[in-house]
């Protein structure tokens, strides 16, 4: 893989500026933000009187503890643009989450949140490794889902050059990136497996292609799925993370030069990390929910979001900006075996450390009388008749895990492949 690092002048002014320098512009731009979302949106005028706060509280950055949380009920109660903190006519766009249960999310971009959202989609891409002039083939979904508009902008914004296929279609995928020979590849890590069978199933050698970066992102991915994408395609898997209800991707990204971890562009969105139970705020370093406040945005400000999402901050490495660690998984995906709990990403790392096995896998839960049952399906790599890989990976899953599996191992295409985010767990129960 080509060395990807930085020269000097390829960084903004702002991803090298000194800590005290970004805490400072953090404490204006969250003064700010507070009073716009309490003198605008009726949630927050109410939700902060409840509580007793007011935006003028806020005399130094930990003062955001006093204020209230914001979460997912709170935006469905506002359906549809009760959030929204400017008159309609000022909307430029919206975007909204699924919503598998009842009503989905809807979120509200000013022209210029269009602008910070593409800003910050460029930054991501550059910490990826792409430059001015790339081209970038462009696989997550466009549509209501922030992925497929949220990264073309951001490549657009680089100056690069867009190719916006979005999802499906896979062998027209794989002729288009073979053709079009682009340097970059957005798209779920789930999905580029998927274009990587395609690869091989049309006698074309993934490690051959133009593609030197892919910028991965929208669901939790482990380290071991990062050399195994790495591998097949002899190209740097940079992770991207963001959320609709705070801009959509590009709120975090790694360094290709560093991949430890994702740095968070806090120039635009304040980070804490949470007690989930108790809701207090927890130092650096230590694990919990991820919450965000947004410090620029003007359509819908978004006051301290519970994400769901489980990591850790640490201080910044290649960027100023304090960095996450990759998620280890929402606290929905958690399940919970006989008392152990577990997250699908931890059934990842074993699944890919059996050879044999490809990286697809599925997990069902059921139950036998009061009992949890979880059933992992997976399946071996084309040609590999292996009887023992499903003792290998039940021991390894009870090992590294401390649950007992069910294993079924199926032949070359028997999990269900992603279009975009994968389905991991069905919940039998
Ligand atoms: O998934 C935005 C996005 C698009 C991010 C493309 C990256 C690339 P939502 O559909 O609102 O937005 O889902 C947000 O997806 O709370 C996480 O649980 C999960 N997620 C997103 N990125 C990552 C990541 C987009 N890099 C939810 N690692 C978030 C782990 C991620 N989970």
């Amino acid at each position: 893989m080509k060395d990807l690092s930085p020269k000097p002048g390829d960084l903004d002014p702002i991803e090298t500026a000194s800590v005290d320098e970004i805490r400072a512009l953090q404490l204006d731009r969250l003064k700010w933000s507070l009073s716009h979302a309490y003198e605008n949106v009726a949630h927050y005028k109410a939700a902060f009187d409840a509580a007793g706060v007011h935006p003028d509280d806020l005399k130094e950055l930990s003062d955001l503890a006093k204020f209230p949380f914001t979460t997912k009920a709170h935006l469905r109660d506002a359906y549809p643009f009760n959030m929204f903190a400017v008159p309609r006519e000022q909307i430029a766009r919206i975007h909204a989450s699924s919503g598998t249960t009842g009503k989905p999310t809807v979120v509200g971009y000013t022209a210029k949140d269009i602008e910070t959202w593409s800003e910050v989609v460029a930054r991501s891409l550059r910490a990826s490794g792409l430059r001015r002039g790339d081209m970038v083939h462009v696989s997550y979904g466009y549509g209501l889902f922030t992925g497929g508009l949220g990264a073309h902008y951001g490549v657009e914004r680089m100056g690069g050059t867009v190719v916006p296929f979005g999802g499906g279609q896979t062998e027209r995928q794989v002729q288009l990136i073979t053709e079009f020979q682009p340097r970059g590849i957005m798209v779920t890590p789930s999905y580029v497996l998927n274009i990587l069978e395609a690869f091989q199933a049309q006698g074309i050698d993934p490690r051959g292609t133009s593609l030197d970066v892919g910028v991965f992102g929208a669901e939790p991915w482990t380290n071991a799925m990062r050399v195994e994408i790495e591998e097949a395609f002899d190209m740097h898997a940079v992770d991207i993370y963001g959320l609709s209800e705070i801009i959509g991707p590009g709120v975090a990204n790694e360094c290709v030069e560093t991949k430890d971890g994702l740095h968070i562009w806090e120039d635009h969105f304040y980070p804490e990390v949470i007690d989930p139970v108790t809701g207090e705020v927890l130092p650096d370093g230590c694990e919990g929910e991820l919450v965000f406040t947004t410090l620029t945005k003007e359509g819908m400000p978004i006051i301290r979001y519970r994400t769901r999402d489980l990591t850790r901050l640490a201080a910044g490495s290649a960027r100023s900006m304090r960095r996450m660690e990759k998620i280890t998984g929402r606290s929905d995906d958690m399940m919970i075996l006989r008392g152990v709990n577990v997250f699908p990403t931890q059934i990842e790392e074993q699944v890919m450390d059996v050879p044999g096995l490809a990286p697809y896998f599925q997990i069902e839960l059921t139950k036998d009388g009061p009992m949890d049952v979880m059933r992992v399906m997976v399946e071996t790599e084309p040609d590999v008749l292996d009887k023992g890989i499903a003792a290998d990976l039940r021991q390894k899953i009870k090992t590294m895990v401390g649950v007992s599996a069910k294993i079924e191992v199926g032949p070359a295409g028997s999990v269900p492949r992603s279009q975009g985010k994968a389905v991991r767990v069905i919940d039998k129960r």
